[in-house]
């Protein structure tokens, strides 16, 4: 059976692939994981990551008739969260949240996407001694019409003093997971703890007993 896999980030879609061929291999499936044939915008307008997810892989399935896999993740930090957790499911654009939209400078906007998302985490969290975050991932697969399954991973940490290394993406190089002492954007071997493995573990679980 062909699955795409459907994000439009390089990165994201680097991590996925890895850690669905050794699920593939593990699991002895017959699976063939394909990019869709092209990119399509998708409105991500749901306020969780499993309608997000979902929202995703409908949307390639419907495009192009063939199995559609899709993530939907983010990084949420405790001190920023009330009922709404933040960034949450905007983690992509947060740099453009009015929520502390004080915090960034004019001059800060020639940094990249990502480094301003990290910037502003930073500085929201200057004098906050409360650094706990946790990243989770949400993952949809939509094998028809109207038949979907779904798996979730988290991975908890805390957010570091300035960012550090080059590995990932995203608020990986201001991400300490548990139990280390360094960045997410400085352990090289990420694909075995990550939010994203877990996710896809959980969801494979059901997709080698519904195949
Ligand atoms: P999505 O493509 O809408 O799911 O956006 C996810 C956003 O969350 C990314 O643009 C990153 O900013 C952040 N994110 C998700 N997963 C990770 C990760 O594994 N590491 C670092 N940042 C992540």
């Amino acid at each position: 059976m062909k699955l795409m896999i459907c994000t439009s980030n390089k990165k994201k879609f680097e991590e996925l692939y890895s850690i669905l061929e050794s699920l593939k291999k593990d699991a002895n499936l017959d699976l063939e994981f394909v990019s869709p044939p092209k990119e399509i915008e998708v409105e991500e307008y749901a306020n969780t990551f499993l309608s997000n997810a979902y929202l995703k892989a409908k949307a390639y399935y419907d495009a192009f008739g063939i199995p559609a896999l899709a993530d939907d993740s983010g990084l949420v930090v405790e001190a920023l969260s009330d009922n709404l957790e933040r960034p949450g499911v905007y983690s992509s654009r947060f740099y453009k949240d009015s929520f502390g939209s004080n915090v960034l400078k004019e001059d800060d906007f020639k940094l990249s996407k990502d480094e301003l998302n990290n910037l502003k985490v930073l500085r929201l969290l200057e004098k906050e001694e409360n650094r706990k975050a946790k990243f989770v991932s949400v993952v949809a697969i939509v094998l028809s019409n109207n038949y979907g399954i779904f798996g979730e991973g988290e991975l908890k940490g805390s957010i570091a003093k300035e960012p550090s290394g080059n590995f990932g993406f995203g608020y990986d190089p201001i991400f300490i997971p548990e139990g280390y002492a360094t960045t997410l954007a400085n352990i090289e071997n990420k694909d075995k703890i990550s939010h994203r493995r877990k996710a896809l573990e959980s969801v494979f679980f059901i997709l080698k007993k519904v195949l």
